[in-house]
């Protein structure tokens, strides 16, 4: 069975109508969750769901048993699949209907026996920061205590790369930042976080409709050069720093004569022109990464992503395709160039 999760209920409904437009197999909502069962004979592999944050691929179900004899079964499990002597990712939480995602209770001591018997096999379990090369294993602890176990080698975690979340549960919160200058910061931030890569110091990165310069403002606390375009100025600090170079013009006319490290864009704009920004900057090799905001026209107008999804296929980028939690009424597209 696959586990298919969303942010909360609200997401239920796109989230079905992307599953049936995509995948013609069976699938359950759990009543009262934001989750979907999706039958294990659907293949999922390099398929992109929007309005899903994070899924259990091929899990296998435990019944409910004391944690101990949980956490003896899960560890048996991996070292079955992955062996011994590995550095691994593992998320272990429980999904509730009142709370959402969890990392205490039930989920937190089970992590911790389960951590404690994996070390003694020599497999280590990151602390913090998600590494995408590594295995993953995701255990959700369900409300009637049972269990659904994912573990994907490090192969399936590339033919599953737009699927899985470096977010416990696909939850996130971006953190907080007072100086920035607009909070579209934040979807910026969230998307470098699931790619797994970090706008560096002395990059360079194009801005399109940068206006009022959330995006440019975190690229320039990275340490990247900005090339900023918009029809309106950035922010004043922005605007007066030798780093940022602003381009008061059309972001669509605007051509490089070199790839750049990232091209980013939160333009509002038709999806239709989006196309035409993947196009250039993406199927034409112009830059090495990308983040492209693409805005929908009017509520529940999702089909328009099935589009970006065949587009995202035809490019050598390793690509993901989410409704971010800092997105409204958006979707974002992001992908880093294949070596
Ligand atoms: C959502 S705002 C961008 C917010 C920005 N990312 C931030 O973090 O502050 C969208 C911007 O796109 C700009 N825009 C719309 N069409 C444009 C075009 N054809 N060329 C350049 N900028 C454009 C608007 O002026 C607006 O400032």
């Amino acid at each position: 069975m696959h586990y298919i999760l969303c942010k909360d209920q609200s997401w239920i409904k796109a989230l079905k109508q992307e599953i049936s437009e995509n995948l013609s197999h069976d699938f359950t909502v759990a009543e009262g969750f934001p989750l979907i069962k999706l039958s294990q004979v659907a293949d999922l592999q390099n398929t992109f769901l929007a309005f899903s944050t994070t899924a259990l691929i091929n899990a296998i179900e435990l019944a409910e048993e004391s944690i101990g004899k949980q956490a003896a079964k899960i560890t048996e499990l991996i070292i079955e699949k992955l062996g011994s002597e590995i550095k691994i990712n593992c998320h272990v939480f429980s999904l509730t209907n009142k709370y959402g995602i969890l990392e205490t209770g039930r989920a937190e001591i089970l992590k911790d026996k389960l951590i404690g018997n994996l070390k003694k096999s020599k497999i280590f379990c990151r602390r913090t920061d998600f590494e995408r090369s590594l295995p993953f294993v995701q255990v959700l602890v369900l409300a009637d205590r049972s269990i659904a176990l994912s573990i994907l080698d490090s192969s399936e975690m590339q033919d599953y790369h737009s699927l899985v979340s470096p977010y416990v549960g696909g939850f996130n919160n971006v953190e907080d930042d007072k100086k920035a200058p607009s909070r579209a910061y934040r979807k910026i931030v969230e998307a470098q976080e699931l790619m797994g890569i970090s706008i560096s110091p002395q990059e360079v990165l194009v801005d399109l409709g940068a206006s009022p310069g959330g995006w440019s403002y975190i690229a320039r606390k990275q340490g990247a050069k900005v090339i900023a375009l918009d029809r309106s100025p950035l922010r004043e600090d922005l605007m007066d720093d030798p780093m940022v170079d602003f381009i008061q013009g059309d972001a669509f006319k605007y051509k490089v004569q070199q790839k750049i490290d990232w091209a980013v864009s939160d333009i509002i704009s038709t999806p239709e022109r989006v196309m035409e920004l993947l196009d250039y900057w993406v199927l034409n090799n112009n830059c090495q990464h990308f983040i492209f905001t693409i805005k929908f026209q009017g509520d529940e107008n999702y089909n328009i992503l099935s589009q970006f999804k065949e587009l995202a296929g035809k490019s050598n980028f390793k690509i993901i395709l989410k409704r971010l939690n800092a997105n409204k009424n958006e979707a974002t597209i992001m992908g880093t160039q294949n070596i």
